[in-house]
């Protein structure tokens, strides 16, 4: 017989992410219409049932009245208004539940042996019981309550194989579509974690770039006929709810496309229009917004009393992260390169998953749950200033929290120490897939430090560096990018050192890393450009650390991280 599986749930706000995990096997998201994001739509149809997901959006195109895109936000509401009827949103949140655990007994053939959800660490013990309350309704007893920075430490670290020694400590960003969370979570003694410090914004989210789209649609639209845009604001009729909609799914469409590309269409239902945004419109309207999350990020490492250069690892969470602008302020503000993988709507779900034992016991400092939730984004909002350093009044909750107890594996990681003997991280997925990127061993080790933080690397012509290569390997980050080149012998790494010397006038400094690589340093300004210039005195082998946007201090800060 199968063994019994067990499913973490991240109740999100536009998402809900279901993963399982059958003993022994990888953990697997569940896929509900061939896709792992479930959204987290509610729709009351006539007879008081509640449809789910896909269903519940598709519906709401003939009963836009009975719709709620994003009941998490509504968890404060007791009651909440579905179509003439009145719906307890612990029932409602169930129906989402349901529809995970449905899927898994599905899936699994038998119901999971345990479950574990997910909260925003902020959430207190009210919006918490709610969730309890919601999950009992569904048939899920004695659910394990895991806060969302946690699970996603959890994730990165023995999922993915990131190194957080015992006593280091991570900084989480997760931006989702309805709320910012930050929090600086810390290892402890290699099995369980504690909260440090964290934060949020209950009101900013990838709803709120969405809005500062149909913000700038309105500037455009409504000199030509005030009275339309009135109806799609304010709608009068099924017809004007249903554009309404339409206006909202094409702003976020077309955010999530400026990530990618540099401009994107957007059609604008009742004046039948199709217009263009540029990503530089964007970012401009988006900076402030992006900027009070890393103003928080800031503040929160600040209070934990982990300092920028200690953190082990910036990880990034929730599928606004995708915005680019976000890492790239977040290093510049920070200097700390931001983890990013390719799905970061699952890594709350999958870290639930991951995590054993009991729930985190974390201390908080009381403070109860009586802040509304932002409202829904029918009403346009105008950009948010940006917060002076002191508690901002939308703050939800500054609380220190210590001790935690998640009992973690991190069966990677400890495996790897006791048969290698070597204290470097294991590479993830990605690590691996760029170490083959490279020919000669020697210099795989050499970047191995690295891989698992830089995006693909890739071979360069070794004939399109000035000097005389035999390899050339580039790797990049949003802010920095680091090459490794061979050389034939000394005399031509050599060469390459006295270029940075005499050509650009750096200064030669040595240093003894803890790694291999002890050997020469080279800061210098190419252009506008800084570089660090490393070697190792007994190899042929350099490295370039080259950055346009971040200063000296805070490249050296990175250099020190990867080599020292
Ligand atoms: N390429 C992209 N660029 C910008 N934003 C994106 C991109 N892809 C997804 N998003 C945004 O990510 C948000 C959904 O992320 P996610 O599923 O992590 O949120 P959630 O878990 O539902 O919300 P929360 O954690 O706030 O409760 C949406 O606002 C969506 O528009
Ligand atoms: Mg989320």
């Amino acid at each position: 017989m199968d063994p019994l599986p067990r499913l973490g749930i991240d109740f999100g706000t536009s998402h809900t992410v279901a993963v399982c995990q059958w003993r022994d096997s990888a953990a697997q998201p569940l896929l509900f219409d061939a896709s792992p994001l479930l959204p987290s739509a509610v729709l009351a149809d006539g007879q008081r049932r509640l449809l789910v997901g896909r269903d519940a959006q598709r519906g709401a195109r003939s009963d836009p009245a009975g719709f709620e895109p994003y009941p998490k936000r509504r968890v404060d509401e007791g009651t909440i208004l579905l179509g003439g009827t009145e719906f307890d949103v612990a029932d409602v949140i169930a129906a989402v539940l349901r529809r995970c655990t449905g899927e898994a007994a599905r899936v699994a053939g038998r119901p999971a042996a345990e479950v574990v959800l997910t909260h925003p660490a902020a959430w207190g013990p009210r919006r918490r019981e709610v969730l309890t309350r919601a999950a009992a309704r569904a048939g899920i007893d004695d659910p394990v309550l895991v806060a969302e920075p946690v699970a996603a430490a959890i994730y990165f670290t023995t999922v993915l194989g990131v190194r957080v020694p015992p006593g280091a400590a991570a900084v989480v960003y997760d931006l989702g579509a309805g709320t910012f969370d930050v929090a600086v979570v810390r290892r402890e003694g290699g099995s369980g974690w504690s909260v440090l410090a964290s934060d949020g914004f209950d009101d900013v989210g990838g709803v709120e770039f969405d809005a500062l789209i149909v913000d700038g649609l309105r500037d455009r639209f409504r000199d030509r006929d005030p009275d339309v845009w009135e109806r799609l604001t304010n709608p009068r009729t099924a017809a004007d709810v249903r554009a309404r909609a339409t206006l909202w799914e094409e702003a976020r469409a077309a955010k999530e496309q400026l990530s990618r590309n540099s401009t994107a269409g957007v059609h604008v239902p009742l004046y039948e229009a199709d217009v263009h945004v540029t990503r530089e419109e964007f970012e401009h309207v988006a900076a402030p917004l992006i900027r009070r999350t890393v103003t928080m990020t800031a503040s929160t490492l600040a209070r934990s009393g982990v300092r920028p250069g200690e953190a082990a690892g910036l990880f990034l969470v929730g599928g606004s992260t995708r915005i680019p602008q976000i890492a790239t302020q977040l290093h510049r503000r920070l200097g700390i390169a931001p983890t990013v993988i390719e799905q970061p709507e699952l890594v709350v779900a999958q870290g639930a998953v991951s995590s054993a034992g009991p729930a985190p016991s974390t201390v908080e400092i009381p403070e109860p749950d009586t802040e509304p939730l932002a409202p829904p984004p029918q009403l346009a909002i105008s950009t948010p200033p940006v917060p002076p350093p002191a508690p901002a009044p939308r703050r939800r909750r500054a609380w220190l929290a210590a001790a935690a107890a998640v009992l973690v594996v991190a069966a990677g990681a400890v495996v790897y120490l006791v048969v290698n003997g070597d204290s470097r991280p294991p590479l993830t997925a990605l690590g691996q897939q760029n170490e083959k990127v490279f020919e000669s061993r020697k210099l795989a080790d050499f970047a191995r430090p690295w891989l698992n933080d830089v995006n693909e690397c890739k071979q360069l012509p070794p004939d399109t560096y000035g000097g005389k290569a035999t390899e050339y390997v580039a790797c990049d980050t949003p802010n920095w990018q680091v090459q490794f080149r061979a050389h034939d012998d000394q005399e031509e790494r050599d060469k390459s050192r006295l270029d940075r010397q005499h050509t650009w006038g750096g200064t030669p400094q040595s240093f003894t890393g803890a790694h291999p690589e002890s050997g020469r340093r080279i800061d210098y300004l190419y252009y506008t450009s800084r570089v660090i210039y490393w070697d190792d005195d007994d190899s042929t082998i350099v490295g370039d650390l080259t950055s346009a946007t971040l200063n000296a201090e805070q490249l050296a800060e990175i250099w020190t991280r990867y080599v020292m």
